[in-house]
């Protein structure tokens, strides 16, 4: 039987994307075809996404909320079937998904959400257009209300998966909005949505949800933990026996080195030596001169207190000194903009800095770099590193979440096995990444182990196949169909 799948999220790419999260929910989308499951992405309607109106099906009408009026218009783009919800006073507004043009977030994030979760519940309960969910799959706290309201308004309703893809962005809002919201106060409790006197989206999410899965093995081991669990350690300890951890993949088709028009010059493993047009193409786009022995390292990156890139800034210059050379790309915190940009004042001709971002030049990074460098303090999964083995980069990764999960460490053992994909290192420590990039540098120069590395890397299966298989299979447990 085919089964039917709601997934409700705040962005999916291509069409709305601040992070891996957008990436995730359009490849598995698009990876559950395989796997005879249908599944439809509901979304808001955002300004920059006022296209897809045109050509759609209104497919849910008459709907008043938070002072404005509401439609869920249905269509079909790039491989993917949209509900998009039309509600112009919470979605059709300048700036950015979160945040206002000032940089903060918006105010009545809780009303743009909540209607999420609303609409979401709705739709899983009552279906739209003749289609009705089997599983519900909601996606961090954006959607968290979603298991929330569809137990508050009681059976039958379709089973709730909420997966974790970062629980450091929890959805905390005060305990007033709690009316607005529509939620029942007899929820505000621990075992509710209640959370240290707020509401919180994700916590009501993870006590009502009938299953929790989080985007690697680690971090959901992690996550049970006071250094990780960011507070929420004890709900998911509490939750323990319906919390799975499976690996995230990445949209193979859209990350094809041998196929990706965002190239210089595409390539496989077959023809690595064609991968040297795009190193000359990123040096060129970032003003960096070519010394064909030096490692080109690169970045790109949320630049947030996550990502770790102030332990980057501490120990790359010891890497450029001995002839390293780096291009970065991302945006964030003006403290990590302003030391990526200081450092490639200090470094010209051999640190290159784009703040923005840039999706093809994120491509042509992981095609021209040498390595990636990510130095996470925690990493959920992480997509970039995925990217880069798939790109012939080499990623340097914190041993840690999905990081520790996705790469080979290249340590004896396993370049004696010929298994190694990239370098990882632990603690999160600048010193730590200091010798990670010590040795890479090594690595380097020994040029035959370096390919054997890269092609590894090459290989690895980063895409969806495994992981959407193990998402499946909770979906059909969840709806009692074990076929
Ligand atoms: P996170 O979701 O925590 O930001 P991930 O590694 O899971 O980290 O996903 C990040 C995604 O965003 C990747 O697809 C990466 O290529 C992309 N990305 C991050 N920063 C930029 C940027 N400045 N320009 C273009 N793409 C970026
Ligand atoms: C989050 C995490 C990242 C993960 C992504 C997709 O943004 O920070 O590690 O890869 O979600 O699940």
């Amino acid at each position: 039987m085919t089964l039917r799948v709601l997934a409700v999220a705040s962005e999916c790419a291509p069409f709305a994307k601040t992070g891996g999260l957008a990436d995730v929910v359009g490849a598995l989308a698009k990876a559950l075809r395989g796997h005879d499951t249908e599944c439809r992405v509901l979304m808001p309607l955002y300004r920059p996404l006022a296209h897809l109106a045109e050509g759609s099906r209104c497919v849910l009408d008459g709907i008043d909320a938070f002072g404005g009026p509401v439609r869920v218009l249905a269509r079909r783009a790039k491989g993917i079937e949209l509900l998009l919800i039309e509600a112009p006073h919470l979605y059709d507004r300048p700036g950015q998904i979160y945040l206002d043009q000032t940089g903060a977030d918006w105010a009545d994030n809780h009303r743009r959400f909540g209607l999420l979760g609303m609409i979401g519940a709705r739709i899983a309960r009552e279906g739209i257009a003749g289609w009705r969910p089997d599983v519900v799959h909601a996606h961090d706290w954006q959607a968290g209300l979603v298991p929330v309201y569809l137990r508050q308004q009681g059976a039958p309703h379709p089973p709730c998966v909420i997966t974790i893809h970062n629980i450091a962005f929890q959805g905390l809002f005060a305990a007033s909005t709690m009316g607005d919201l529509g939620l029942d106060p007899s929820g505000f409790t621990q075992d509710g949505f209640e959370y240290f006197g707020r509401i919180g989206f994700l916590k009501g999410g993870l006590m009502r949800a009938d299953r929790i899965t989080t985007v690697s093995p680690t971090y959901a081991r992690e996550l049970m933990t006071p250094e990780f669990g960011m507070g929420l350690e004890g709900v998911l300890s509490a939750r323990r026996a319906v919390l799975t951890g499976i690996l995230n993949g990445i949209d193979t088709e859209i990350w094809d080195p041998a196929a990706d028009p965002a190239l210089a010059q595409t390539f496989s493993a077959r023809t690595l030596a064609r991968r040297r047009a795009n190193r000359l193409a990123l040096l060129d786009r970032f003003g960096l001169a070519d010394e064909p022995t030096a490692p080109l390292l690169s970045i790109v990156s949320r630049l947030t207190e996550q990502k770790g890139l102030d332990l980057a800034l501490q120990c790359l210059p010891a890497a450029l000194a001995r002839g390293a050379r780096l291009v970065v790309l991302g945006s964030g915190s003006p403290d990590l903009e302003r030391g990526f940009s200081d450092l490639a004042a200090r470094h010209p001709g051999r640190v290159g800095v784009r703040i923005g971002f840039d999706e093809d030049l994120a491509h042509l990074v992981q095609a021209g770099a040498d390595a990636i460098v990510i130095p996470s303090r925690f990493e959920p999964c992480g997509l970039t590193q995925l990217c880069a083995m798939r790109y012939g980069s080499v990623p340097i990764v914190s041993r840690t979440g999905g990081l520790a999960d996705t790469v080979i460490d290249a340590n004896e053992a396993a370049l004696a096995a010929g298994c190694a994909t990239g370098l990882q290192f632990a603690p999160v420590t600048a010193a730590r990444l200091g010798d990670a990039l010590d040795r890479a540098m090594a690595l380097y120069r020994d040029r035959r182990t370096w390919e054997r590395i890269m092609r590894n890397g090459m290989k690895h299966p980063v895409g969806w196949d495994r992981s959407a298989a193990r998402v499946v299979a909770i979906y059909r447990d969840l709806a009692g169909d074990g076929s």
